[in-house]
């Protein structure tokens, strides 16, 4: 097990000994351990990241028990382990029903708590590793507090089978909640199926959901199954449902009532249990006032709705969410970059109306073009007079002079086109004839946006 991927167990104990003694064990087998005295710490390391959490019945000043309560509430996808002085059959049935996952009496024996903390975390072992199977299911960034909120209410649904709307502008990241949905809940082993709704006409889009039989259509060589079939026992990603025709919305309508569909040319119905999950950038409320969304659909689904924010509601987000970017850049490209905190500061001021998408695909380019180490001011499109390698334009100061470094790359890009031109365009006798690495010249001529006719 990598560094990274240590499985993280949390220890609430208020007997220090016995704290000491489990956080001593289970670093040796190689977890990471928190240890907590009391409520607040317990939620406070959870909320931190825990993957289970290991509880005493007597913790101080609080009840064990209404601590468990609490973490199943706000975080119902942990397990928690709850150990007792003076257990009685009472409790332990309490603590069961609460949604404990094991529960062990005082003096403890290793061997058995050892076996229940590793029947606890084969649940989250096989969560983890069906979302690196899954590809691109990355961890959330989440440092607001408008963001935390929505993340927290995500981990609630997740655990329910009822219909939820998320809802944001273009780029928030409303399908990374939208897979969070899926893959923290309990159906993560099940299909996650993803459908656009916005790029199908209504005849595709009822062919794409519910699927058809052989011959149902001229065409129809062979049967097909719809994605709500695909997403049997699991997830469906209706994307973009404001777009949905107002025919198929109210067949979708149907079978989020019943249950129920059938394949076009079939004429026997077919039961399937899906979690439906819809996005939109677009106001429903206000399409169902326009008569472009079915109010009845609306009222189906509206129950929970989860707002995402836009980056200019949280600034705060920003420098965390570019850091991040940079490292998977980084990672990627085996590059080592860094941004000055200059930078960072620059970046949570500016505006991105393309969101979270504008802000990765700006950190992208500045890994890649920045010849730097470290990524300063200078160095982003459009600040300080600078020059946009992108667009290739040059600002000009208000005195009329061009900055240096502006006019340096002017002269570079003069002159490495005439060397291409001089050697008809072949980049390997290009290189040859300035002197220059082949694969420097390529990497400045992409960096100058030149492009070889
Ligand atoms: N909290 C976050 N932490 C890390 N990366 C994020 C976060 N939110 C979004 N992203 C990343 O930002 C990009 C855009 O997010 P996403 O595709 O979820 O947005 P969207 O709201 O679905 O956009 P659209 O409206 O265009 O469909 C993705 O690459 C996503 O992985
Ligand atoms: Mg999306």
């Amino acid at each position: 097990m990598s560094e990274q991927e240590k499985l993280r167990i949390l220890i609430a104990d208020d007997e220090e000994e016995i704290r000491e003694t489990l956080r001593e064990i289970f670093t040796e087998d190689g977890y990471e351990v928190t240890a907590a005295d009391g409520e607040n710490s317990v939620l406070q390391g959870i909320r931190a990241g825990s993957d289970l959490a290991l509880i005493d019945i007597k913790l101080g000043e609080d009840n064990g028990i209404e601590v468990l309560r609490k973490i199943k509430q706000q975080f119902p996808q942990i397990p928690v382990i709850m150990i007792t002085g003076f257990g009685t059959v009472s409790l332990a049935k309490e603590a069961f029903k609460i949604g404990a996952h094991d529960f062990l009496e005082k003096p403890l024996r290793l061997i058995q708590v050892r076996t229940s903390v590793r029947n606890a975390l084969e649940g989250v072992m096989l969560r983890k590793q069906l979302r690196r199977n899954a590809g691109g299911v990355v961890k959330p960034v989440i440092v607001s507090e408008s963001l935390k909120r929505i993340y927290e209410q995500a981990a609630r649904l997740a655990y329910i089978k009822e219909p939820v709307v998320v809802n944001g502008p273009s780029g928030s990241g409303k399908d990374l909640v939208a897979r969070f949905l899926h893959f923290e809940g309990p159906r993560a082993q099940n299909p996650f199926i993803v459908t656009n709704a916005a790029s199908l006409p209504p005849t595709l889009a009822e062919d794409e959901l519910f699927g058809h039989e052989k011959g149902a259509y001229t065409g129809a060589d062979r049967l097909r199954e719809g994605c709500f079939e695909q997403a049997n026992g699991g997830t469906l990603f209706l994307d973009e449902i404001g777009d949905m025709d107002l025919n198929i919305q109210a067949k979708l309508l149907r079978v989020l009532e019943t249950g129920e569909f059938k394949r076009l040319g079939s004429s026997s119905r077919m039961k399937v249990d899906v979690r439906l999950v819809c996005a939109t950038h677009k106001d429903l409320e206000e399409l169902v006032k326009q008569g472009k969304f079915r109010n009845d659909l609306w009222y189906r689904i509206n129950a929970f709705v989860l707002k995402v924010p836009g980056l200019d509601k949280r600034k705060e987000d920003i420098a965390p969410l570019a850091e991040h970017f940079l490292r998977l850049m980084c990672e990627e490209l085996g590059i080592e970059k860094k941004f000055s905190p200059a930078v960072l500061e620059e970046l949570s001021k500016m505006e991105f109306p393309g969101n979270i998408r504008e802000l990765k695909h700006l950190v992208a380019r500045l890994a890649v073009y920045t010849d730097n180490v470290e990524i300063r001011v200078e160095d982003i499109p459009g600040r300080s007079g600078n020059i946009n390698p992108v667009q290739g334009t040059v600002e000009q100061s208000e005195s009329g002079i061009v900055d240096f470094k502006a006019a340096k790359i002017s002269f570079e890009r003069d002159y490495l086109r005439k060397a291409l031109r001089a050697s008809g365009g072949n980049i390997t006798a290009a290189a040859r004839a300035i002197g220059m690495a082949q694969s420097n010249l390529s990497r400045k001529l992409k960096e100058l946006d030149i492009k070889i006719d």
